[in-house]
């Protein structure tokens, strides 16, 4: 019985189903099935259809047998854009927002990022494990079974090496997925400051080729803004990364239109991130290029800005992802259900739209959607029960959880009911 799961009676299977990025007008369909049932084994799933479909000449006791009966299903949920793995905190940081110091102030006065930077670096290996393993376990509980996870809190070799180094321990211990990227062009640091060329070159001739060479990441990103890197830096570092064999991704036009949206198109990236001030030039060339969305509302709720044009880029053919961009000081939080309240209440998106982008288009922006993201036979068995009938219930029921079960590669690891709610891990 071991490894032989079947969810069946289900009220609604979500099943988002297809293998690649739902463009604009895509992202409203969510193929549901109701009434439905999944068989999975050895971690995939086997067949998902009407439950009298599925389980026709089917022998229920060779299978671990969950009745789903008045409940949704959906794939689970994928977070790809987050910086979960960090050192220290910045809670004060936040309490000078709330007095009207502006994010990028507090990063041009040499606080922001860089502050992560030092308890990062200051941190042991094992303690950024225990940390993330914290945060992927309170992910889980919003029913995510992949994340993708950023370095950039180290800004140097040894200390990005740590942090990308916590997350492939992590991949391997902790039931979640994660895909790894190199974001050394976080910040400039501080001996670096007016001198963001020399930085770049640092990264490209000792950080890079290390990443590359220990194969510690899958994405290059960079955070391309005024005063941090601009187009020209970011160009030449995800060229460089490109040659290396890493996929690009951007944090593009969150604050000021550089002209990342465009960029990103130029040079083939997987997702742009964030595109708060992104130009209609811009998205007419990710949505030609195939590149992601990934927009981040919890960011600028948190830091009170004005949320993506989701609106506008769905409507002008784009693929959307959501993402919450978890880390110390733009956007504390590993909260899906707020990401949902959000992109819902705030960006214009529908339930439907924000359910895609939460699965099989997030699986699109790490590069997966042949693998995960949708109810489909042959991809992974990574599932989310949700407590309530119908998928209608969850943005519904305001900035609330209501997952009921993960399972992740055919194994349930979190029961509601469960005390704690996690139960197993990959070793
Ligand atoms: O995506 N914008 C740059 N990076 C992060 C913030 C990181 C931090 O403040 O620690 C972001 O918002
Ligand atoms: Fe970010």
């Amino acid at each position: 019985m071991k490894n032989k799961l079947i969810i069946k009676n289900a009220n609604e299977i979500i099943t988002c189903s297809g293998f690649k990025q739902k463009k604009g007008k895509e992202m409203s369909d969510l193929h549901i099935i109701n009434d439905g049932a999944i068989i999975i084994e050895d971690g995939i799933i086997k067949k998902v259809g009407k439950t009298e479909n599925v389980l026709r000449n089917i022998d229920e006791n060779q299978y671990k047998v969950i009745d789903a009966n008045n409940k949704c299903v959906l794939p689970g949920f994928i977070d790809p854009h987050t910086h979960f793995v960090f050192g220290g905190y910045r809670a004060e940081e936040y309490g000078w927002r709330l007095k009207g110091l502006e994010y990028m102030e507090i990063m041009n006065r040499g606080g922001g990022i860089v502050n992560s930077t030092d308890a990062t670096k200051e941190a042991t290996l094992d303690e950024l494990i225990d940390m993330g393993r914290k945060r992927l376990d309170s992910m889980i509980s919003f029913g995510v079974t992949s994340v993708e996870g950023k370095s950039g809190y180290g800004l140097d070799l040894d200390t990005e090496i740590k942090q990308l180094k916590a997350m492939k321990e992590l991949n391997e211990t902790h039931p979640l997925d994660i895909s790894t990227t190199f974001l050394g062009a976080h910040a400039v640091p501080e001996e670096y400051k007016g001198r963001q060329d020399e930085f770049i070159d640092y990264i490209i001739e000792n950080v890079l080729p290390k990443v590359a060479e220990k194969n510690l990441a899958e994405f290059c990103d960079v955070f391309c803004e005024e005063n941090v890197f601009s187009i020209e830096q970011s160009r030449k570092l995800l060229k460089k990364a490109k040659e290396f064999g890493l996929k690009i991704k951007l944090h593009a036009d969150e604050i000021v239109p550089l002209g990342g949206a465009e960029l990103s198109a130029e040079l083939g990236a997987i997702s742009a991130d964030h595109l708060l001030q992104a130009s209609n030039r811009g998205i007419k060339l990710m949505v030609e290029n195939n590149v992601v969305a990934t927009l981040l509302p919890g960011t600028a709720f948190s830091l009170k800005e004005r949320y993506a044009r989701a609106r506008d880029i769905i409507d002008s053919g784009c693929a959307v992802a959501l993402a919450t961009d978890m880390n110390p000081g733009s956007c504390f939080t590993e909260s899906i259900p707020l990401i949902i309240a959000l992109a819902t209440l705030y960006m214009d998106m529908t339930t439907e739209e924000t359910i895609n982008a939460l699965t099989i288009n997030a699986a699109a922006a790490i590069d997966k959607a042949d693998m995960i993201g949708s109810i489909d036979e042959g991809k992974k068995a990574d599932i989310v029960i949700h407590e309530f009938p119908s998928y209608n219930y969850i943005p519904y029921h305001i900035a609330v959880s209501t997952v009921e079960k993960v399972i992740k590669n055919g194994n349930i690891i979190y029961n509601k009911d469960d005390r704690g709610g996690l139960l197993c891990y990959k070793n």
